[in-house]
């Protein structure tokens, strides 16, 4: 008996119909379904996925066996994502239906027809486009795996790859790495507007002064770009001195536009770079800044940012983080943005040291371990908004 080893196994080619006229055909499935001619044999013509071929030739290379038509016994299927579209267009040919646009009982939408030679031809909208759109329409992650039959995590990375529509490729077309203080810059004019619209809204920013210890009077601040924070912060500390880090000039400069009284200090330098000294703030916040970064470049913030504290000082930190209210396998989501982050580096060709703007959001469980190992105590998930979380650690 065969081993099914490598070696031996079979590999599955292609399935190939039979057609009477290989014009027609042709020209069915080149212009019409817009499919690519791989080799053409005469007889034999091949697109890839599948091959048609003259029934008569067929018919002799099966020793003249019977070649029945029309059983509608299988079909071939293709994707496209506007199924609508497809339907017009295939009425407009007069293509014979079996059906127009129809929704399948996991709410696929799908169109149904002949070929010229009867053979059934589906096309359907892919399980992606399905996904996004039902997650368009409100429906949770939950829902929609209840709806489609769909794994949770298959879905959530659905969501991720088509959660690019027009008003957000202005602010961030995921695809397209760019160095971080480039990105900032070029998008300072419409950060606000654009930032509390999709992140965790201006709450996310107000309840974090709630969280400082009351003493406070001294405060560093990770990524502080135009200072959405800080207004809360000036409210219930209206004499705090606070000493601000960014590397996009053009997001400070609409911060010092915007508290020109206001004991701030300002450091156009990359957090990485700047001597935090030590035992000097009373709290030290981060918002919405370290979800570019990976665990090795995280721990060792957390660490110089523990040492900066003074003793009864508190690390802050209002972040995009994965949480289990959100992901069925939140693991999983920060392992597939780490993963994609590599890939399209690789594809880009980016092979320097410089931070290029990427979203790789870690789960709240791995930031609560960092900040553990990098030494900070009673570290507690204070806030929540979908991916929007607070946590809270004391050194
Ligand atoms: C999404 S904005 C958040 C700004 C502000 N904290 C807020 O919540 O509105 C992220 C900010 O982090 C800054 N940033 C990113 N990496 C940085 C780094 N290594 N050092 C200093 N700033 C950095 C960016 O320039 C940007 O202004």
């Amino acid at each position: 008996m065969m081993m099914d080893t490598k070696e031996h196994k079979i590999k599955f080619v292609c399935p190939l119909i039979t057609v009477t006229d290989m014009k027609v055909s042709r020209n069915f499935y080149e212009n019409l379904l817009g499919q690519t001619v791989v080799t053409d044999f005469g007889e034999n013509v091949s697109f890839g996925g599948f091959a048609i071929h003259l029934r008569p030739h067929f018919k002799m290379l099966i020793d003249n066996k019977e070649v029945i038509v029309g059983g509608n016994s299988f079909e071939l299927y293709f994707e496209y994502d506007n199924v609508e579209q497809i339907c017009e267009k295939l009425k407009a040919e007069n293509v014979e239906f079996i059906h127009e646009l129809r929704e399948q009982p996991w709410k696929q939408f799908v169109v149904r027809f002949y070929d010229p030679d009867k053979n059934i031809i589906e096309i359907g909208e892919s399980m992606e486009h399905l996904i996004f759109r039902l997650y368009q329409q409100n429906n949770s992650v939950d829902e929609i795996s209840v709806m489609t039959g769909m794994d949770k995590t298959f879905i959530e990375k659905a969501i991720f790859m088509n959660n690019k529509p027009g008003d957000m490729l202005e602010w961030c077309d995921n695809y397209k790495l760019e160095e971080m203080s480039v990105f900032f810059n070029n998008r300072a004019p419409i950060y606000e507007e654009k930032h509390l619209e999709h992140i965790g809204g201006m709450e996310s920013k107000q309840i974090l002064a709630s969280f400082f210890p009351p003493h406070t009077k001294s405060m560093i601040d990770l990524g502080i770009g135009t200072g959405l924070e800080l207004e809360a912060v000036f409210q219930r500390f209206p004499d705090i001195e606070v000493t601000g880090l960014d590397i996009a000039g053009d997001m400070l400069k609409l911060l010092v536009e915007k508290y020109p009284d206001k004991k701030i200090n300002l450091h156009c330098e990359s957090y990485f770079d700047y001597d935090f000294g030590n035992c000097l703030y009373d709290v030290a916040l981060s918002v919405m800044t370290l979800h570019h970064y990976n665990h090795q470049t995280k721990m060792d913030l957390y660490r110089r940012i523990h040492n900066s504290l003074k003793n009864n000082g508190v690390y802050i930190e209002c972040d995009y983080m994965l949480s289990e209210h959100e992901y069925e396998n939140p693991q999983a989501m920060e392992d597939f943005y780490f993963s994609e982050f590599e890939r399209l580096k690789k594809e880009q060709g980016i092979t320097d040291n410089r931070e290029y703007h990427y979203d790789t959001p870690c789960t709240v469980a791995n930031q609560k371990k960092m900040l553990r190992e990098a030494g900070f105590s009673s570290i507690k998930e204070v806030w929540q908004n979908k991916n929007t979380v607070i946590i809270v650690a004391n050194k």
